[in-house]
Protein backbone atom coordinates (compact mmCIF):
# COMPACT_ATOMS: atom_id res chain seq x y z
CA UNK A 1 0.00 0.00 0.00
CA UNK A 2 0.72 3.59 -0.84
CA UNK A 3 2.14 5.83 2.01
CA UNK A 4 -0.38 8.47 3.58
CA UNK A 5 -3.95 7.68 3.65
CA UNK A 6 -6.24 4.89 1.47
CA UNK A 7 -9.24 6.12 1.78
CA UNK A 8 -12.41 3.72 0.84
CA UNK A 9 -15.52 5.44 0.53
CA UNK A 10 -15.92 8.46 -0.17
CA UNK A 11 -18.30 9.63 2.60
CA UNK A 12 -16.01 9.01 4.92
CA UNK A 13 -13.05 10.77 3.63
CA UNK A 14 -15.55 14.43 3.22
CA UNK A 15 -16.69 14.00 6.46
CA UNK A 16 -14.10 12.37 9.11
CA UNK A 17 -14.28 8.70 10.69
CA UNK A 18 -16.42 9.01 13.86
CA UNK A 19 -13.15 7.42 15.42
CA UNK A 20 -10.02 5.76 15.18
CA UNK A 21 -8.67 2.54 16.01
CA UNK A 22 -4.85 2.06 16.63
CA UNK A 23 -3.96 -1.70 16.81
CA UNK A 24 -4.86 -4.28 14.51
CA UNK A 25 -4.50 -7.60 16.74
CA UNK A 26 -7.15 -10.05 17.13
CA UNK A 27 -8.94 -7.51 19.45
CA UNK A 28 -8.22 -4.18 17.68
CA UNK A 29 -9.20 -5.76 14.19
CA UNK A 30 -12.56 -7.28 15.53
CA UNK A 31 -13.29 -4.19 17.48
CA UNK A 32 -13.05 -2.29 14.58
CA UNK A 33 -14.88 -4.46 12.36
CA UNK A 34 -17.69 -4.33 15.24
CA UNK A 35 -17.74 -0.44 15.07
CA UNK A 36 -17.88 -0.59 11.05
CA UNK A 37 -20.76 -3.17 10.69
CA UNK A 38 -22.80 -0.62 13.39
CA UNK A 39 -22.61 2.05 10.62
CA UNK A 40 -19.61 4.29 11.57
CA UNK A 41 -16.93 5.24 9.87
CA UNK A 42 -13.75 4.03 11.35
CA UNK A 43 -10.15 5.06 10.39
CA UNK A 44 -7.63 2.26 11.26
CA UNK A 45 -3.37 2.17 11.48
CA UNK A 46 -1.36 0.32 12.97
CA UNK A 47 2.43 -0.23 14.03
CA UNK A 48 2.95 -2.84 11.13
CA UNK A 49 1.85 -0.73 8.64
CA UNK A 50 1.54 -4.24 6.32
CA UNK A 51 -0.79 -5.28 8.34
CA UNK A 52 -3.87 -2.82 7.43
CA UNK A 53 -3.66 -3.48 3.75
CA UNK A 54 -4.60 -7.47 4.27
CA UNK A 55 -7.21 -5.90 7.03
CA UNK A 56 -9.10 -4.54 4.87
CA UNK A 57 -9.33 -6.62 1.97
CA UNK A 58 -10.65 -9.20 4.49
CA UNK A 59 -13.03 -6.73 5.52
CA UNK A 60 -15.16 -7.26 2.44
CA UNK A 61 -17.85 -4.93 2.06
CA UNK A 62 -17.29 -3.42 5.44
CA UNK A 63 -14.06 -1.65 4.20
CA UNK A 64 -16.47 0.86 2.70
CA UNK A 65 -16.43 2.44 5.99
CA UNK A 66 -12.81 1.64 7.16
CA UNK A 67 -10.27 3.98 6.40
CA UNK A 68 -6.67 3.16 6.26
CA UNK A 69 -3.99 5.01 6.96
CA UNK A 70 -0.04 3.67 7.52
CA UNK A 71 0.93 7.16 8.82
CA UNK A 72 0.31 8.75 12.32
CA UNK A 73 -0.47 11.94 10.83
CA UNK A 74 -3.03 11.02 8.27
CA UNK A 75 -4.57 8.59 11.11
CA UNK A 76 -5.16 11.48 13.02
CA UNK A 77 -6.38 14.03 10.08
CA UNK A 78 -8.73 11.32 9.16
CA UNK A 79 -10.98 11.28 12.42
CA UNK A 80 -13.44 13.55 13.01
CA UNK A 81 -13.36 16.36 15.82
CA UNK A 82 -13.31 16.13 18.77
CA UNK A 83 -11.57 12.91 18.16
CA UNK A 84 -12.58 9.66 19.98
CA UNK A 85 -8.91 6.94 19.26
CA UNK A 86 -9.28 4.36 20.82
CA UNK A 87 -5.52 1.87 21.25
CA UNK A 88 -5.56 -1.64 21.17
CA UNK A 89 -2.23 -2.39 21.58
CA UNK A 90 -0.09 -4.20 24.10
CA UNK A 91 -0.33 -2.43 27.98
CA UNK A 92 2.21 -1.60 29.63
CA UNK A 93 5.27 0.92 27.48
CA UNK A 94 3.90 0.57 24.70
CA UNK A 95 0.57 2.53 25.44
CA UNK A 96 2.83 5.51 26.83
CA UNK A 97 4.76 5.76 23.72
CA UNK A 98 2.08 5.69 21.72
CA UNK A 99 0.57 8.44 24.20
CA UNK A 100 3.91 10.52 23.40
CA UNK A 101 3.52 10.09 19.55
CA UNK A 102 0.08 11.28 18.82
CA UNK A 103 -0.29 13.85 21.26
CA UNK A 104 1.34 16.96 19.26
CA UNK A 105 -1.05 15.55 16.49
CA UNK A 106 -4.11 15.70 18.47
CA UNK A 107 -6.39 18.81 19.11
CA UNK A 108 -8.44 20.67 22.59
CA UNK A 109 -10.89 17.90 22.99
CA UNK A 110 -9.66 14.66 21.94
CA UNK A 111 -9.62 11.71 23.60
CA UNK A 112 -7.68 8.68 23.83
CA UNK A 113 -8.71 5.26 24.74
CA UNK A 114 -6.43 2.60 26.33
CA UNK A 115 -8.83 -0.72 25.23
CA UNK A 116 -6.33 -2.94 26.72
CA UNK A 117 -5.84 -4.76 30.42
CA UNK A 118 -3.97 -2.34 31.62
CA UNK A 119 -2.69 -1.66 35.52
CA UNK A 120 -5.62 0.89 36.40
CA UNK A 121 -2.67 2.72 38.47
CA UNK A 122 -1.22 3.60 34.98
CA UNK A 123 -4.74 4.54 33.75
CA UNK A 124 -4.53 6.99 36.52
CA UNK A 125 -0.94 7.96 36.29
CA UNK A 126 -1.82 9.15 32.44
CA UNK A 127 -5.00 10.40 32.83
CA UNK A 128 -3.38 13.12 35.20
CA UNK A 129 -0.19 13.62 33.19
CA UNK A 130 -3.19 14.85 30.48
CA UNK A 131 -5.27 16.64 32.97
CA UNK A 132 -4.89 20.90 31.69
CA UNK A 133 -3.70 19.92 28.12
CA UNK A 134 -7.48 19.25 26.55
CA UNK A 135 -6.87 15.88 25.95
CA UNK A 136 -8.72 13.55 27.72
CA UNK A 137 -7.68 9.80 28.46
CA UNK A 138 -10.10 7.11 29.12
CA UNK A 139 -9.10 3.33 30.33
CA UNK A 140 -11.86 1.03 29.04
CA UNK A 141 -11.47 -2.53 29.64
CA UNK A 142 -13.10 -4.68 27.21
CA UNK A 143 -13.85 -8.32 28.16
CA UNK A 144 -15.15 -11.52 26.00
CA UNK A 145 -12.40 -12.30 23.77
CA UNK A 146 -12.49 -12.14 19.95
CA UNK A 147 -16.13 -13.15 19.60
CA UNK A 148 -17.18 -10.61 21.99
CA UNK A 149 -15.04 -8.16 20.41
CA UNK A 150 -16.70 -8.76 16.90
CA UNK A 151 -20.11 -9.17 17.90
CA UNK A 152 -20.79 -7.36 21.47
CA UNK A 153 -18.47 -6.85 24.40
CA UNK A 154 -19.03 -5.97 27.60
CA UNK A 155 -17.18 -2.63 28.02
CA UNK A 156 -16.11 -0.95 31.50
CA UNK A 157 -15.69 2.32 30.95
CA UNK A 158 -13.23 5.12 32.82
CA UNK A 159 -12.30 8.59 32.27
CA UNK A 160 -14.04 12.03 31.87
CA UNK A 161 -17.87 12.95 30.96
CA UNK A 162 -16.89 14.83 27.73
CA UNK A 163 -14.85 11.55 26.66
CA UNK A 164 -18.08 9.30 27.57
CA UNK A 165 -20.76 11.32 25.97
CA UNK A 166 -18.19 11.43 22.65
CA UNK A 167 -17.71 7.52 22.50
CA UNK A 168 -21.22 6.59 24.32
CA UNK A 169 -23.60 6.01 21.09
CA UNK A 170 -20.81 4.40 19.49
CA UNK A 171 -19.71 2.17 22.43
CA UNK A 172 -23.58 1.56 22.89
CA UNK A 173 -24.18 0.46 19.31
CA UNK A 174 -21.21 -2.05 19.35
CA UNK A 175 -22.21 -3.54 22.92
CA UNK A 176 -23.80 -6.94 23.92
CA UNK A 177 -27.01 -6.29 24.42
CA UNK A 178 -28.83 -8.46 27.60
CA UNK A 179 -33.02 -7.66 27.19
CA UNK A 180 -32.29 -4.49 25.30
CA UNK A 181 -29.71 -2.96 27.51
CA UNK A 182 -26.50 -2.47 26.23
CA UNK A 183 -23.40 -3.90 28.26
CA UNK A 184 -21.56 -0.82 28.97
CA UNK A 185 -21.39 1.68 31.42
CA UNK A 186 -19.28 4.97 32.00
CA UNK A 187 -18.43 3.89 35.80
CA UNK A 188 -16.25 6.62 37.14
CA UNK A 189 -13.23 8.62 36.62
CA UNK A 190 -9.79 8.03 35.80
CA UNK A 191 -9.13 4.23 36.66
CA UNK A 192 -12.67 3.10 37.28
CA UNK A 193 -12.95 1.90 34.15
CA UNK A 194 -9.48 -0.40 34.19
CA UNK A 195 -9.83 -1.28 37.56
CA UNK A 196 -13.42 -2.91 37.25
CA UNK A 197 -12.18 -5.06 34.45
CA UNK A 198 -9.36 -5.94 36.65
CA UNK A 199 -11.75 -6.93 39.18
CA UNK A 200 -13.74 -8.79 36.65
CA UNK A 201 -10.74 -11.36 35.93
CA UNK A 202 -10.27 -12.04 39.17
CA UNK A 203 -13.73 -13.53 39.61
CA UNK A 204 -12.60 -15.16 36.20
CA UNK A 205 -9.97 -16.85 37.72
CA UNK A 206 -12.39 -17.92 40.34
CA UNK A 207 -14.60 -19.08 38.56
CA UNK A 208 -11.98 -20.95 36.61
CA UNK A 209 -10.20 -22.84 38.80
CA UNK A 210 -13.81 -23.94 40.62
CA UNK A 211 -14.92 -25.43 37.51
CA UNK A 212 -11.63 -26.93 36.76
CA UNK A 213 -11.70 -28.44 40.60
CA UNK A 214 -14.95 -30.65 40.40
CA UNK A 215 -13.29 -31.73 37.12
CA UNK A 216 -10.16 -32.87 38.60
CA UNK A 217 -12.77 -34.54 41.83
CA UNK A 218 -14.35 -36.27 39.24
CA UNK A 219 -11.34 -37.42 36.83
CA UNK A 220 -8.97 -38.35 39.84
CA UNK A 221 -11.37 -39.69 42.43
CA UNK A 222 -13.98 -40.62 40.02
CA UNK A 223 -12.38 -42.29 37.68
CA UNK A 224 -14.38 -40.09 34.48
CA UNK A 225 -13.27 -39.48 31.60
CA UNK A 226 -13.96 -35.88 29.46
CA UNK A 227 -16.66 -37.01 28.03
CA UNK A 228 -18.45 -37.89 30.94
CA UNK A 229 -17.42 -35.22 32.61
CA UNK A 230 -18.66 -32.50 29.53
CA UNK A 231 -21.88 -34.07 29.31
CA UNK A 232 -22.76 -33.27 33.02
CA UNK A 233 -21.44 -29.70 32.45
CA UNK A 234 -23.26 -29.00 29.22
CA UNK A 235 -26.44 -30.70 31.82
CA UNK A 236 -25.26 -28.21 34.32
CA UNK A 237 -25.94 -25.31 31.39
CA UNK A 238 -29.97 -25.12 31.78
CA UNK A 239 -29.89 -24.82 35.45
CA UNK A 240 -28.65 -22.17 37.72
CA UNK A 241 -24.89 -22.37 36.82
CA UNK A 242 -26.01 -21.82 33.17
CA UNK A 243 -23.01 -19.57 32.15
CA UNK A 244 -20.85 -18.55 29.23
CA UNK A 245 -17.41 -20.34 31.59
CA UNK A 246 -19.36 -23.65 32.18
CA UNK A 247 -20.70 -23.65 28.59
CA UNK A 248 -16.97 -23.02 27.19
CA UNK A 249 -16.12 -25.89 29.66
CA UNK A 250 -18.34 -28.59 28.51
CA UNK A 251 -17.69 -27.97 25.24
CA UNK A 252 -13.86 -27.88 25.48
CA UNK A 253 -14.24 -30.98 27.32
CA UNK A 254 -15.89 -32.80 24.71
CA UNK A 255 -13.55 -31.54 21.60
CA UNK A 256 -11.41 -34.03 20.16
CA UNK A 257 -7.88 -34.05 19.48
CA UNK A 258 -7.93 -34.60 15.33
CA UNK A 259 -3.93 -36.25 15.60
CA UNK A 260 -4.59 -38.79 18.25
CA UNK A 261 -8.70 -39.10 18.24
CA UNK A 262 -8.50 -38.53 21.96
CA UNK A 263 -9.99 -35.93 23.70
CA UNK A 264 -8.24 -32.71 23.45
CA UNK A 265 -7.78 -31.95 26.87
CA UNK A 266 -5.97 -34.87 27.63
CA UNK A 267 -3.10 -33.59 25.24
CA UNK A 268 -3.03 -30.57 26.80
CA UNK A 269 0.25 -29.53 29.77
CA UNK A 270 -1.22 -29.06 33.00
CA UNK A 271 0.51 -25.92 32.99
CA UNK A 272 -1.41 -22.75 33.14
CA UNK A 273 -0.12 -19.40 31.95
CA UNK A 274 -1.31 -15.77 33.55
CA UNK A 275 -0.80 -12.21 31.95
CA UNK A 276 -1.26 -10.60 35.79
CA UNK A 277 -4.65 -9.22 36.08
CA UNK A 278 -6.12 -11.89 38.74
CA UNK A 279 -2.93 -11.06 40.42
CA UNK A 280 -3.45 -7.38 40.46
CA UNK A 281 -6.54 -7.73 41.83
CA UNK A 282 -4.95 -9.81 44.66
CA UNK A 283 -2.58 -7.21 45.29
CA UNK A 284 -5.01 -4.21 45.17
CA UNK A 285 -7.53 -6.25 47.61
CA UNK A 286 -4.65 -7.04 50.21
CA UNK A 287 -3.78 -3.11 50.09
CA UNK A 288 -7.14 -2.25 51.17
CA UNK A 289 -7.25 -4.60 53.57
CA UNK A 290 -9.42 -7.59 51.68
CA UNK A 291 -8.73 -11.20 50.96
CA UNK A 292 -10.03 -12.40 48.59
CA UNK A 293 -9.27 -15.92 49.61
CA UNK A 294 -10.63 -17.76 46.52
CA UNK A 295 -9.06 -15.47 43.78
CA UNK A 296 -5.88 -15.82 45.77
CA UNK A 297 -6.46 -19.68 45.51
CA UNK A 298 -6.69 -19.53 42.03
CA UNK A 299 -3.55 -17.55 41.32
CA UNK A 300 -1.65 -19.94 43.64
CA UNK A 301 -3.45 -22.85 42.05
CA UNK A 302 -1.79 -21.14 38.38
CA UNK A 303 1.63 -21.11 40.23
CA UNK A 304 1.68 -24.27 41.13
CA UNK A 305 0.71 -26.10 37.96
CA UNK A 306 4.04 -24.39 36.45
CA UNK A 307 6.22 -26.57 39.19
CA UNK A 308 5.51 -29.54 36.64
CA UNK A 309 9.14 -30.69 37.52
CA UNK A 310 8.49 -30.37 41.57
CA UNK A 311 4.97 -32.34 41.07
CA UNK A 312 6.77 -35.24 39.38
CA UNK A 313 9.69 -35.58 41.74
CA UNK A 314 6.90 -35.48 44.83
CA UNK A 315 4.72 -37.92 43.38
CA UNK A 316 6.04 -41.04 44.07
CA UNK A 317 8.07 -40.07 47.14
CA UNK A 318 5.24 -37.93 49.28
CA UNK A 319 2.33 -40.62 51.31
CA UNK A 320 -0.94 -40.26 50.01
CA UNK A 321 -2.64 -40.86 53.33
CA UNK A 322 -6.03 -40.92 51.49
CA UNK A 323 -9.31 -42.15 53.82
CA UNK A 324 -12.34 -43.67 51.71
CA UNK A 325 -14.87 -41.51 50.77
CA UNK A 326 -17.97 -41.58 48.30
CA UNK A 327 -17.79 -39.66 45.58
CA UNK A 328 -20.12 -36.60 45.99
CA UNK A 329 -23.51 -37.27 43.72
CA UNK A 330 -24.08 -35.20 40.64
CA UNK A 331 -26.15 -32.61 42.57
CA UNK A 332 -23.86 -31.61 44.93
CA UNK A 333 -21.43 -30.88 42.52
CA UNK A 334 -23.53 -28.66 41.49
CA UNK A 335 -24.52 -27.10 43.84
CA UNK A 336 -21.26 -26.30 45.39
CA UNK A 337 -20.26 -24.96 42.28
CA UNK A 338 -23.17 -22.42 42.77
CA UNK A 339 -22.00 -21.45 46.43
CA UNK A 340 -18.44 -21.13 45.36
CA UNK A 341 -19.58 -18.83 42.27
CA UNK A 342 -21.86 -16.89 44.44
CA UNK A 343 -18.62 -16.39 47.19
CA UNK A 344 -15.94 -15.24 44.46
CA UNK A 345 -18.46 -12.93 43.16
CA UNK A 346 -19.21 -11.44 46.67
CA UNK A 347 -15.49 -11.15 47.24
CA UNK A 348 -14.88 -9.63 44.19
CA UNK A 349 -17.48 -6.79 44.91
CA UNK A 350 -16.53 -6.32 48.33
CA UNK A 351 -13.26 -5.57 46.55
CA UNK A 352 -15.07 -3.50 44.08
CA UNK A 353 -16.39 -1.33 47.00
CA UNK A 354 -13.44 -0.99 48.66
CA UNK A 355 -11.98 0.94 46.16
CA UNK A 356 -14.64 3.03 45.15
CA UNK A 357 -14.35 4.48 48.48
CA UNK A 358 -10.86 4.88 48.72
CA UNK A 359 -10.47 6.55 44.95
CA UNK A 360 -14.12 8.40 45.98
CA UNK A 361 -15.36 6.27 42.36
CA UNK A 362 -18.79 6.09 43.63
CA UNK A 363 -19.12 2.65 41.67
CA UNK A 364 -22.75 1.48 40.89
CA UNK A 365 -22.49 -2.30 41.88
CA UNK A 366 -25.79 -3.02 40.01
CA UNK A 367 -24.96 -1.58 36.86
CA UNK A 368 -21.61 -3.49 36.87
CA UNK A 369 -23.52 -6.58 37.52
CA UNK A 370 -25.66 -5.65 34.47
CA UNK A 371 -23.38 -5.17 32.17
CA UNK A 372 -21.67 -8.12 32.76
CA UNK A 373 -24.93 -10.22 32.08
CA UNK A 374 -23.65 -10.53 28.26
CA UNK A 375 -20.53 -10.22 26.01
CA UNK A 376 -17.82 -10.57 28.62
CA UNK A 377 -16.06 -14.06 29.76
CA UNK A 378 -17.70 -14.21 33.16
CA UNK A 379 -21.72 -13.91 32.28
CA UNK A 380 -23.82 -15.58 33.40
CA UNK A 381 -27.70 -16.37 34.95
CA UNK A 382 -26.30 -15.81 38.66
CA UNK A 383 -24.80 -11.96 37.50
CA UNK A 384 -28.69 -10.92 36.61
CA UNK A 385 -29.66 -12.52 40.45
CA UNK A 386 -26.75 -10.49 41.29
CA UNK A 387 -28.38 -7.11 39.74
CA UNK A 388 -31.77 -7.41 41.38
CA UNK A 389 -29.65 -8.27 44.72
CA UNK A 390 -27.93 -4.98 44.18
CA UNK A 391 -31.02 -2.92 43.47
CA UNK A 392 -33.16 -4.48 46.43
CA UNK A 393 -32.78 -5.12 50.27
CA UNK A 394 -28.98 -5.53 51.03
CA UNK A 395 -27.76 -5.38 55.16
CA UNK A 396 -24.87 -3.36 55.23
CA UNK A 397 -24.07 -3.46 51.49
CA UNK A 398 -23.03 -7.17 51.78
CA UNK A 399 -24.29 -9.20 48.73
CA UNK A 400 -24.25 -12.35 50.90
CA UNK A 401 -27.01 -10.82 53.15
CA UNK A 402 -29.51 -9.73 50.52
CA UNK A 403 -32.40 -11.96 51.03
CA UNK A 404 -32.24 -14.19 47.68
CA UNK A 405 -28.51 -14.85 48.09
CA UNK A 406 -29.51 -15.63 51.79
CA UNK A 407 -31.61 -18.73 50.44
CA UNK A 408 -29.60 -19.58 47.80
CA UNK A 409 -26.61 -20.11 50.09
CA UNK A 410 -29.00 -21.94 52.70
CA UNK A 411 -29.52 -24.52 49.44
CA UNK A 412 -26.30 -25.03 48.15
CA UNK A 413 -23.94 -24.63 51.38
CA UNK A 414 -24.28 -27.62 52.93
CA UNK A 415 -23.28 -29.52 49.11
CA UNK A 416 -20.43 -27.24 49.78
CA UNK A 417 -19.69 -29.22 52.48
CA UNK A 418 -19.91 -32.35 51.39
CA UNK A 419 -17.52 -31.77 48.23
CA UNK A 420 -15.15 -29.90 50.69
CA UNK A 421 -14.90 -33.09 53.36
CA UNK A 422 -14.98 -35.68 50.27
CA UNK A 423 -11.93 -33.61 48.36
CA UNK A 424 -9.85 -33.80 51.67
CA UNK A 425 -10.56 -37.24 52.91
CA UNK A 426 -10.11 -38.68 48.89
CA UNK A 427 -6.75 -36.75 48.46
CA UNK A 428 -7.82 -34.24 45.54
CA UNK A 429 -7.24 -30.01 45.81
CA UNK A 430 -9.68 -28.28 46.16
CA UNK A 431 -8.06 -24.56 46.99
CA UNK A 432 -10.76 -22.45 45.58
CA UNK A 433 -14.13 -24.63 46.64
CA UNK A 434 -12.23 -25.01 50.14
CA UNK A 435 -11.33 -20.99 50.46
CA UNK A 436 -15.42 -20.33 49.51
CA UNK A 437 -16.09 -22.72 52.13
CA UNK A 438 -13.44 -20.91 55.15
CA UNK A 439 -14.63 -17.52 53.88
CA UNK A 440 -18.05 -18.16 54.54
CA UNK A 441 -17.94 -19.67 57.55
CA UNK A 442 -15.46 -17.34 59.03
CA UNK A 443 -17.78 -13.92 57.84
CA UNK A 444 -21.07 -16.02 59.55
CA UNK A 445 -19.58 -15.95 62.96
CA UNK A 446 -20.05 -13.25 65.00
CA UNK A 447 -17.27 -14.46 67.43
CA UNK A 448 -14.09 -14.79 65.79
CA UNK A 449 -10.33 -16.62 66.97
CA UNK A 450 -8.48 -13.23 66.48
CA UNK A 451 -8.37 -13.07 70.43
CA UNK A 452 -6.23 -15.89 70.35
CA UNK A 453 -3.31 -13.98 67.69
CA UNK A 454 -4.03 -10.94 69.80
CA UNK A 455 -3.15 -12.96 72.68
CA UNK A 456 0.15 -14.64 70.76
CA UNK A 457 1.17 -10.83 69.75
CA UNK A 458 1.06 -9.12 72.90
CA UNK A 459 2.63 -12.07 74.79
CA UNK A 460 5.67 -12.29 72.60
CA UNK A 461 5.64 -8.54 71.35
CA UNK A 462 3.45 -6.54 73.67
CA UNK A 463 1.49 -5.36 70.83
CA UNK A 464 -1.53 -4.40 73.64
CA UNK A 465 -4.99 -5.19 72.45
CA UNK A 466 -8.72 -3.89 73.49
CA UNK A 467 -10.77 -5.76 75.67
CA UNK A 468 -14.26 -6.97 74.71
CA UNK A 469 -15.84 -4.07 77.21
CA UNK A 470 -14.98 -1.09 77.37
CA UNK A 471 -12.11 1.50 75.37
CA UNK A 472 -8.71 1.45 75.09
CA UNK A 473 -5.86 -0.48 74.59
CA UNK A 474 -4.35 -2.79 77.23
CA UNK A 475 -1.56 -5.63 78.00
CA UNK A 476 -1.81 -8.56 79.37
CA UNK A 477 -0.92 -10.96 82.40
CA UNK A 478 1.32 -13.32 81.22
CA UNK A 479 1.99 -15.96 82.68
CA UNK A 480 5.91 -16.76 82.54
CA UNK A 481 7.17 -19.23 80.25
CA UNK A 482 7.89 -22.54 82.08
C1 LIG B 1 -11.76 -11.12 28.96
C2 LIG B 1 -10.56 -11.88 29.48
C3 LIG B 1 -9.30 -11.44 28.84
C4 LIG B 1 -8.05 -12.11 29.42
C5 LIG B 1 -7.96 -13.56 29.20
C6 LIG B 1 -6.63 -14.17 29.62
O1 LIG B 1 -12.44 -10.58 29.81
O2 LIG B 1 -12.01 -11.12 27.76
O3 LIG B 1 -10.45 -11.67 30.84
O4 LIG B 1 -9.19 -10.05 29.03
O5 LIG B 1 -6.97 -11.52 28.82
O6 LIG B 1 -8.98 -14.21 29.87
O7 LIG B 1 -6.25 -13.82 30.90
P1 LIG B 1 -5.05 -14.60 31.61
O8 LIG B 1 -3.98 -14.79 30.59
O9 LIG B 1 -4.57 -13.76 32.73
O10 LIG B 1 -5.63 -15.91 32.03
Amino acid sequence: MATGTQAKGGAAEATGADIGVYGLGTMGSALALNLADSGFTVAVSNREAEWIAPFLDEAGPLAERLIGAEQLEDFVAAIARPRSILFMIPSGAPVDAMIEAIKPLLDEGDTLIDGGNADFHDTRRRSAALEGTGLHFVGMGVSGGEAGARNGPSMMVGGSDHSWEQFKPMAEAIAAQFDGSPCVAHLGPDGAGHFVKTVHNGIEYADMQMIAEVYGLLRDAGGQGAVEIGNLFAEWQKGPLSSYLIEVSAAALLSVDTQTGTPMVDVIRDQAGQKGTGRWTLIEALKMGQSANTIEAAVGARGWSSEKAVREMAEPLLPEGVQDAPLPEADDLEMALLAGRIIGHAQGFRILSAASEEFEWSLDMARISEIWRAGCIIRSALLDELADAFRGELPGGHLILAPAMRKRLEDSIPALRRVVAAGALLGVALPALSAALAWYDSMRRARGTANMIQAQRDFFGAHGFERTEGEGKFHGTWNPLP
